[in-house]
């Protein structure tokens, strides 16, 4: 659960007290683990300065950030980078232009890891995860590991910067297990017993699938493919349901500087990797169609405040027309007081 909880930030340029702006003024805000939030609303009405505060680029004049209920307010950027992983509107920002696509991959999977000192070089098993990894963006990126970056297309820079803001060294079942008993916010007996019985349900296909392979007439080649197979799925499956480390994404306005096909594109990944992963993500968008089409929850900002959150049923009702109205009645009560 990631909680913003009475937050105010000012910027002042000059000092003198006419200048004050308030970026976000008093805002609360509550994530359930697995949502995808999109976010809209007009310049300056602070969804860029949500998600900078979110991620530690900014500190709040008042109020907290809560992640698992964990005060995260005054952790430094740097140490909150292996929570989040972050996708902004130019393409040339998320990638290195002079390193290959499994140089940058690299990078991005070592970081976070604070305390290990930096590693060149890498396991076999990585460039496997990666290669895997790329295989189901479908953009034949995998077959393109060693180019440098900078000769890419804007559309393919933002997919590899996805990938990298979703790749990490994922944790271990029993971390998972520890983890998900102790932070998911439930009570323990109940946490306990939802993983555990999970467990014993993916265990259950996976096994049933490695049996199936084996009393079958495959070649050993074959069957030990599905053996890695069933393996790989029975991890997805846990890792998508509990794993409570898995970062949360925040993108800012993404696919705004791409043209409109490679936007939709990309696009089209994001709600993939989202889904796929089950994972936490805020979406910034000036796409009103966008920020219907996809998420399960819209928040609208109007001059730092959260002025309409909607989830479910609520949200696909929506119209582009209904947005538009309430944001003209937001800007005429701002400006008749
Ligand atoms: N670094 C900054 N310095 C001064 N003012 C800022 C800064 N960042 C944002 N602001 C101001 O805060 C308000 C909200 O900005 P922002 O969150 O970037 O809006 P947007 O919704 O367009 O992303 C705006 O009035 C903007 O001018
Ligand atoms: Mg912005």
């Amino acid at each position: 659960m990631l909680e913003l909880r009475n937050v105010t930030k000012r910027f002042n340029l000059t000092g003198s007290v006419e200048d004050e702006r308030i970026a976000l003024d008093n805002v609360s805000l509550a994530i359930k683990p697995g949502e995808f939030v999109t976010i809209i609303g007009g310049n300056g009405s602070g969804k860029s300065t949500t998600l900078n505060i979110v991620s530690g680029v900014l500190t709040p004049d008042e109020g907290k950030v809560l992640l698992n209920e964990y005060d995260i307010t005054k952790l430094q950027e740097y140490r909150r980078a292996a929570y989040f992983g972050r996708v902004f509107q130019d393409p040339m920002v998320g990638t290195a232009s002079d390193m290959s696509v499994l140089e940058n991959l690299e990078i991005a999977y070592q970081r976070g890891r604070i305390h290990s000192p930096f590693v060149w070089g890498f396991k076999k098993a990585d460039k496997e995860y990666f290669i895997e990894e790329l295989k189901r963006f479908d953009l034949g990126l995998e077959n393109r590991l060693g180019q440098k970056v900078g000769v890419m297309s804007g559309g393919q820079r933002q997919a590899l910067t996805l990938l990298m803001a979703t790749i990490r060294r994922r944790p271990t079942i029993r971390m998972m297990r520890r983890d998900y008993i102790k932070f998911a916010g439930l009570d323990s007996l109940v946490a306990r017993k939802e993983f555990d019985e999970e467990f014993t349900r993916c265990q259950i296909i996976k096994d049933e699938k490695i049996a199936k392979a084996k009393t079958s007439n495959l070649s050993k080649k074959e069957i030990k493919i599905i053996v890695k197979e069933a393996k790989f799925e029975f991890e997805q499956a846990m890792l998508a349901k509990f794993d409570l480390t898995k970062q949360i994404l925040l993108l800012d306005e993404h696919t705004a500087a791409l043209d409109p096909k490679t936007a939709k594109k990309v696009l089209e990944l994001t709600n993939k990797i989202v889904r796929e992963n089950n994972m936490t993500t805020l979406m910034v968008t000036h796409n009103m169609k966008d920020a219907l089409t996809y998420g399960d929850r819209l928040i609208m900002f109007h001059s730092g405040h959260i002025i309409l959150d909607v989830s479910g049923k609520e949200k696909a009702k929506l119209k582009v027309d209904d947005l538009l109205k309430m944001f003209e009645e937001a800007d005429e009560k701002l400006i008749n007081g």
